[in-house]
């Protein structure tokens, strides 16, 4: 286990660390120093990781206004690859979490890939944020060395932190296969000669109560070794969730990957709004 450190952060050489890590973690420098620095003196939060005095992660929000009301919009989390599947994500929003209800606000809003399970998995199953938009191509073509060329697909999660529901879930486990596995699947998947996931047929006209799709888990290593394939699942994954989104399913929830799902993960989608 790990001796990390989560708190705000103070010093430009922080703020720098950063800096280095947006370079490490996608490949280009988003937000400067500058500006991580102004916001945490003048709205919004900058938590950081520190194993040993170094900074290992960072998470930056800036307060906004969504639908009238003050938010905070965490524009970017990241962990040092070495550092990853240590809780630290989840500590950080924790602490984050904290920060914003001392200050009265309620709702802390993100985009993730829809195709990110660790994403999915932390923001939906662990952390109970729900998705309430789904915006294709969101940031254009932007060189991210996670997005290596691939449109940015994004869904809008709202992680209203004052809730009960997120507050049960901080306490409870998150769904099991078991009580998922009677719903009908949207897409029927097989692994490929590669080992990766590959769609073989797209159902995209069922009317059950609750529906499953199947994603990747694994979307780094299919970028970096099957681009072509993950290219197909942007788009196969683009018109499974806008034909549902507009058929009036919500994203429910997510099941992650586990033994009780032999390694495969699904996003859980219930006819009806999201609240
Ligand atoms: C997203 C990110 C910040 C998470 O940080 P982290 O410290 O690894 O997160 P945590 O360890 O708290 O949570 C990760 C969860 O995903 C789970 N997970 C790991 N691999 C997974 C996979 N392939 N599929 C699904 N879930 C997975 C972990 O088990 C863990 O869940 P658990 O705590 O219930 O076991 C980190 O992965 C990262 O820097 N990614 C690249 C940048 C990015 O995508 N940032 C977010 C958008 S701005």
């Amino acid at each position: 286990m790990v001796r990390a450190q989560i708190r705000l952060l103070k010093t430009l050489e922080e703020f720098r660390a950063c800096e280095r890590l947006q370079l490490a973690v996608w490949g280009n420098l988003a937000v400067g120093g500058e500006v991580l620095g102004v916001t945490q003196k003048y709205g919004g939060a900058v938590f950081g990781v520190l194993v040993r005095g170094r900074v290992v992660g960072f998470l930056y929000a800036f307060l906004a206004r969504r639908h009238g009301r003050l938010i905070h919009w965490s524009h970017m989390m990241a962990v040092d690859e070495r550092y990853r599947d240590l809780g630290l994500g989840f500590r950080m929003k924790l602490a984050h979490r904290e920060h914003a209800l001392a200050q009265s606000i309620k709702s802390i809003c993100w985009t993730y890939d829809p195709l990110q399970s660790r994403n999915a998995a932390l923001n939906l199953a662990r952390l109970g944020a729900r998705v309430v938009e789904f915006i294709p191509n969101c940031y254009g073509r932007f060189p991210s060395a996670i997005e290596r060329g691939l449109t940015s697909d994004r869904f809008v999660v709202d992680w209203r932190i004052a809730s009960r529901a997120v507050e049960r879930r901080l306490r409870e486990k998150p769904p099991r296969m078991a009580d998922a596995a009677r719903w009908p699947q949207v897409n029927e998947t097989r692994l490929n000669a590669q080992g990766f996931l590959v769609n073989a047929r797209l159902h995209l006209n069922l009317r059950a109560p609750r529906l499953l799709v199947e994603i990747p888990p694994n979307t780094d290593a299919m970028r970096a070794r099957a681009l072509a394939l993950a290219r197909r699942w942007r788009l196969e994954s683009r018109r499974i969730f806008q034909r549902y989104l507009a058929a009036g399913y919500c994203i429910e929830d997510f099941l992650p990957p586990s033994a009780a799902t032999g390694g495969r993960c699904f996003y859980l989608l219930r006819k009806g709004a999201g609240d």
